[in-house]
């Protein structure tokens, strides 16, 4: 029996989860995308607590979950209600493109390339617009 390769649009793996690399590169994306907030994004940075361990922590487990991985956020804290969440902070077309620069940038500092990579900016993309409410 021949088997069947399978084209996702992110790849040969079952999930982008996978295709990305697993946990630690979930988390070291984040890492680097809270840190490019914290060095060249004040607006965003001013939204966040002085220390932002728990923003990196809650990121990382709710893209665990988003990319396919385990649902690392639902797990702990219930369903996400992104949007909900993010009424309180005011997001215009400023912030949304500040937030999508820093992810575009922690993707090219983790070398997020191929596939992968225009799957996930058409997602981030779509999600950061989904979140503006200004
Ligand atoms: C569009 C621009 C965005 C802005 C300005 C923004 C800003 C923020 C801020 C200020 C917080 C609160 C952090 C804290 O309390 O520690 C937050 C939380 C969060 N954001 Fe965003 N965000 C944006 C887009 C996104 C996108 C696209 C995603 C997902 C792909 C996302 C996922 C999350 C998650 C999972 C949390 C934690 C929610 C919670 O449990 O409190 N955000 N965001």
């Amino acid at each position: 029996m021949t088997s069947i390769p399978t084209r996702q649009p992110w790849g040969e793996a079952a999930t982008p989860y996978l295709e990305l690399g697993g946990d630690d590169r979930v988390r070291d994306l984040v890492e680097h995308f809270y840190d490019r907030v914290d060095d060249s994004a004040p607006t965003l940075r001013a939204m966040l607590p002085k220390n932002d361990s728990v923003s990196r922590q809650k990121l990382y487990e709710f893209l665990s979950g988003w990319m396919g991985g385990p649902p690392l956020y639902m797990e702990k804290r219930g369903h996400p209600r992104l949007r909900m969440r993010h009424f309180p902070f005011e997001i215009g077309l400023p912030e949304v493109e500040e937030w999508l620069r820093c992810m575009h940038e922690a993707m090219d500092e983790v070398e997020v390339t191929g596939r992968l990579r225009t799957y996930l900016d058409e997602q981030f993309h779509r999600s950061a617009h989904w979140m503006r409410n200004r």
